[in-house]
């Protein structure tokens, strides 16, 4: 007896000049959480989106759910078949109250023309009930923190009678305790029946939760795999085609001062912060995340000025008000929200590879240099191998791990005297950590001074030299990482 909810079969995608999806076929069972796994570019988020009725398969391939072929490839027919996917972005109505993002939906299907606020209200209590969610019916989605309004997204599933609720990335902007309770929800949700599709590039996030395993390499399917018969080195063999070692670095004391923090303080979200940074060094800054540690990166880069506290360069007592005046000084900021901030998507790699050294390739009338331009953009495409490796194409077209890769290559290129990274290899695969990892740590030897933000300690103990581990708005713990173990850090996080 099949246990099969959804079947793809022999699924191909094209997109002009790239083979996205390649006769792919796998099964998703009935009430069990399918992690879907593949490196940048493999192909997941097209699957995806063949699933909710955005592409079309070419012909030949198709998706059989329930027994039933698709009739066509639109967002309707995948609703009615109680498809649901949660994006990144959660596509909620922030201006809406929570009332109206869960219930509206299954009321505009019922094509009733009288708002009936009491029916809407019963549904959507009743679903966050389920979840075993309180929060406040009237509160404007857009006011609530993103694991919540993740939780809103799923209890806007569930009112829409999903099936089939997948997940792209979910956990990337969670803390350890809001992915757990994500976790127990998702577990829920199996338990009544609903099939689950996850999809992340957190190795230990996926064995936690997950019960079977697809991986896509280079748009074509490798299998389907249960959790008992892989491990992490057997899954990245599946997905990269080699084993990838993860490099620790040699770590260095260095001790000409390039930068110190004094005593930065911010009603709310820091207090008494003080560190130094030294030349050449990378220094990491970990803690939980709500610790506040982007809230100090974004206090020495000028977006968020601290109440109180100083700020030295080379000696020299700093003010550093808005952005502007930090690049003017050399540092340079690579938020956590890249993607939202850090793109012009509607614009070639290579326009936005150039966008913030255009000063460097311009001449004297503003014109662009475009030899150095080419230049510049195939050296760094090919540093932090983004693929496909064509600078003309717009950047909207890459997958999402390699728009990623574009806004890194982008900061990089400005050759700052000091990058400040938040959370470097968010949403990019394993493979590639490695990868940039390295660059990073070429870049301290060629002399620039770097500091990562990031919550994962593996990444903290392989490159930074030394680290500094937030607490609640303060500074817990500051430590030489030659020899150092998570357990030591996360004792001073937590
Ligand atoms: N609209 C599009 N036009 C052209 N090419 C596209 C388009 N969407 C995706 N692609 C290409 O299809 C391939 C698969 O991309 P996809 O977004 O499915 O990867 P992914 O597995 O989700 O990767 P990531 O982990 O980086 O999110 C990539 O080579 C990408 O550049
Ligand atoms: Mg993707």
């Amino acid at each position: 007896m099949s246990q099969g909810l959804v079947e793809i079969r022999g699924v191909t995608k094209k997109f002009p000049g790239v083979m996205a999806l390649q006769d792919v076929s796998f099964t998703i069972n009935k009430g069990e959480i399918h992690a879907l796994i593949g490196e940048n570019g493999a192909g997941k988020s097209t699957m995806i989106k063949i699933l909710s009725g955005l592409y079309k398969p070419e012909p030949g391939g198709e998706v059989i759910f329930s027994g039933e072929p698709f009739r066509e490839y639109t967002a309707m027919e995948s609703l009615r078949r109680g498809i649901v996917v949660i994006y990144q972005d959660f596509s909620l109505f922030s201006n809406l109250s929570v009332l109206e993002n869960i219930a509206l939906g299954p009321y505009v299907k019922d094509r009733k023309c009288f708002v009936d606020w009491n029916a809407m209200e019963k549904i959507a209590q009743e679903t966050l009930d389920k979840l075993q969610f309180q929060v406040d019916l009237n509160a404007s989605v857009g006011s609530l923190s993103v694991a919540k309004q993740q939780i809103i997204a799923i209890a806007r599933a569930l009112a829409n009678k999903a099936r089939l609720l997948v997940l792209d990335e979910p956990t990337s902007a969670l803390s350890k305790g809001e992915v757990m309770k994500l976790f127990a929800i998702m577990r829920s949700l199996k338990q009544d029946g609903i099939s689950l599709l996850f999809i992340s590039h957190k190795l230990d996030e996926l064995f936690a939760v997950s019960d079977r395993f697809t991986v896509f390499r280079d748009g074509r399917c490798m299998g389907t795999f249960d959790k008992e018969d892989l491990d992490d080195e057997r899954l990245i063999t599946l997905m990269v085609g080699r084993k990838i070692e993860y490099k620790i670095f040699n770590k260095n004391k260095k001790d000409e001062r390039i930068m110190e923090v004094k005593n930065f303080s911010k009603a709310g979200q820091f207090k008494d912060i003080s560190f130094t940074l030294n030349r050449g060094e990378i220094l990491g800054i970990t803690g939980l995340v709500g610790a506040g540690r982007t809230e100090v990166a974004e206090a020495i880069f000028g977006l968020n000025p601290p109440d109180s506290g100083a700020l030295l360069l080379n000696g020299k007592t700093v003010t550093i008000q808005h952005p502007g005046a930090a690049v003017e000084k050399g540092i340079a900021y690579v938020s956590e929200n890249r993607l939202q901030e850090g793109l012009v998507l509607r614009k070639s790699i290579k326009d936005n590879l150039v966008l913030t050294v255009l000063k460097g390739i311009s001449n004297k009338l503003g014109l662009i240099d475009t030899k150095k331009q080419a230049d510049l953009t195939v050296q760094w495409m090919e540093k932090l191998t983004i693929k496909p490796p064509l600078p003309d194409l717009c950047t909207s077209k890459l997958s999402g791990g390699n728009q990623q890769r574009v806004v890194l290559a982008k900061w990089l290129a400005t050759n700052p005297q000091i990058l400040i990274v938040d959370e470097p290899t968010n949403g990019i695969d394993v493979g590639a950590k490695a990868e940039i990892h390295q660059i990073l740590r070429d870049l301290t030897e060629a002399g620039m001074t770097i500091i990562v933000i990031s919550s994962e300690l593996p990444e903290i103990l392989a490159i930074a030299d030394r680290v500094i581990i937030m607490r609640r708005g303060r500074i817990s713990a500051e430590k030489f990482c030659q020899g150092l173990n998570q357990e030591d850090i996360l004792s001073k996080a937590i």
